[in-house]
């Protein structure tokens, strides 16, 4: 069997790391999380790293944080991805502000820059981006928008740890990465991220000194100096466990993500079917080549037999995954949304396929992965 992932051969190098945390006996705001937050920021490149629980609180207070600053207030809009993983709208749902669904476009099944300026109206306040698949969603446009109409700009950076902005406008030599391209990101370390912890972790990113110490106090409980409570805040904070494991995986992220980049690439030379469409193109046409602002968090195939050709890949020793079944505006819990029509969204829910990408993998799986479904019937 081929598994989706093997989380214990990619941990297995690291597990020293736990380890010395137990033998310390120190488990919270410690060292570790100390020097992971110092790491971390250095590495994304601002000025700083505040670590959470997960991924989505580290989306929830940054809205949070951007409320109790007065920046946003309750009913404010925020444009979001319609095509996303339902956490990136549920900080803003948690948040009372109302989440305004955009389509992507359907050649970087990233959110469309040209949607973003039409759906922009008197209360909009913010505009988050997804780095999908862990493909780079920012363009300088989305950029340009947010400055003009003063507007947030919120990176989802769950999905694309040590990814790259390539902006044709500036130089290709000092690229940015994900998560220093706006005001604020959240990352998530869930454990299959490409930087993922041994359970939940999450952190937030910013060079914005007010919303960082706002963000900091808001997951300590409100508070900034012990027992002192300036806001009615949360327990979110990120132990030194998972702190001291993804600093011993961080200098080796960008290897990872190398190895990710090459099994793709062979994904992209070698898949010729022509019932499984590789991205960037929902529309059927080929790319050869790896993209460069992509660390494939998800290497994504799309099929309009998806189901049959998961059951084909199970069948034959292949495990594979759906990101995701049902888009977030046909979920009971946003039954309000159920009339919208979203038809590339739904399109992309309905023929997603993921198909291994990862480090462990070896040249024989890959090479058993593209035959099986270069002949899949
Ligand atoms: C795009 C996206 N946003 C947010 C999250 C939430 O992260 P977490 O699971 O750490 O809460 C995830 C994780 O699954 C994600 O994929």
């Amino acid at each position: 069997m081929i598994k989706y992932i093997d989380l214990k051969a990619i941990n297995e190098p690291y597990i020293h790391a736990a380890d010395e945390v137990l033998q310390g006996g120190w488990y919270l705001k410690g060292e570790y999380t100390r020097r992971f937050e110092q790491a971390y920021a250095r590495y994304i490149g601002t000025r700083h790293c505040i670590g959470c629980g997960n991924g989505l609180d580290a989306l929830t207070l940054i809205f949070r944080a951007y409320k109790e600053m007065g920046v946003m207030k309750e009913g404010d809009e925020v444009i979001v991805p319609a095509n996303t993983y339902i956490a990136s709208i549920l900080a803003i749902t948690e948040n009372r502000l109302l989440p305004v669904l955009v389509e992507p476009s359907a050649d970087t099944l990233q959110i469309n820059d040209r949607l973003i300026e039409q759906a922009i109206t008197p209360r909009t306040r913010a505009v988050m981006i997804v780095h999908l698949y862990g493909r780079c969603a920012y363009t300088d446009k989305i950029g340009e928008i947010c400055r003009h109409h003063d507007l947030k700009l919120i990176e989802d950076n769950a999905q694309a740890h040590g990814c790259r902005f390539l902006s044709p406008l500036t130089s290709y030599l000092s690229p940015q990465r994900t998560g220093s391209l706006g005001d604020a990101a959240g990352h998530s370390f869930y454990p299959t991220k490409n930087l993922g912890a041994f359970g939940d972790a999450g952190a937030v990113t910013t060079n914005d000194d007010e919303l960082a110490k706002t963000v900091e106090a808001l997951g300590n409980y409100g508070s900034s100096r012990k027992y002192v409570f300036d806001y009615a805040g949360r327990n979110s904070r990120i132990d030194e466990l998972q702190a001291a494991m993804l600093l011993a995986k961080l200098p080796h992220l960008d290897a990872a993500n190398g190895r990710r980049k090459e099994i793709a690439q062979r994904y992209q030379q070698e898949i010729v079917n022509s019932q499984v469409r590789l991205w960037p193109s929902c529309s059927g046409q080929r790319n050869d080549a790896v993209l460069p602002d992509s660390v494939y968090h998800i290497f994504p195939v799309f099929s309009t037999e998806r189901d049959r050709l998961q059951r084909y890949l199970a069948d034959n020793g292949v495990e594979t995954q759906i990101h995701y079944p049902i888009p977030p505006h046909h979920q009971k819990c946003f039954s309000n949304w159920s009339s919208l029509s979203l038809p590339l969204t739904e399109r992309i829910h309905a023929e997603e396929l993921s198909i291994p990408c990862h480090q462990a993998m070896t040249d024989e799986d890959v090479s058993r992965i593209v035959s099986l479904l270069n002949s899949a019937p």
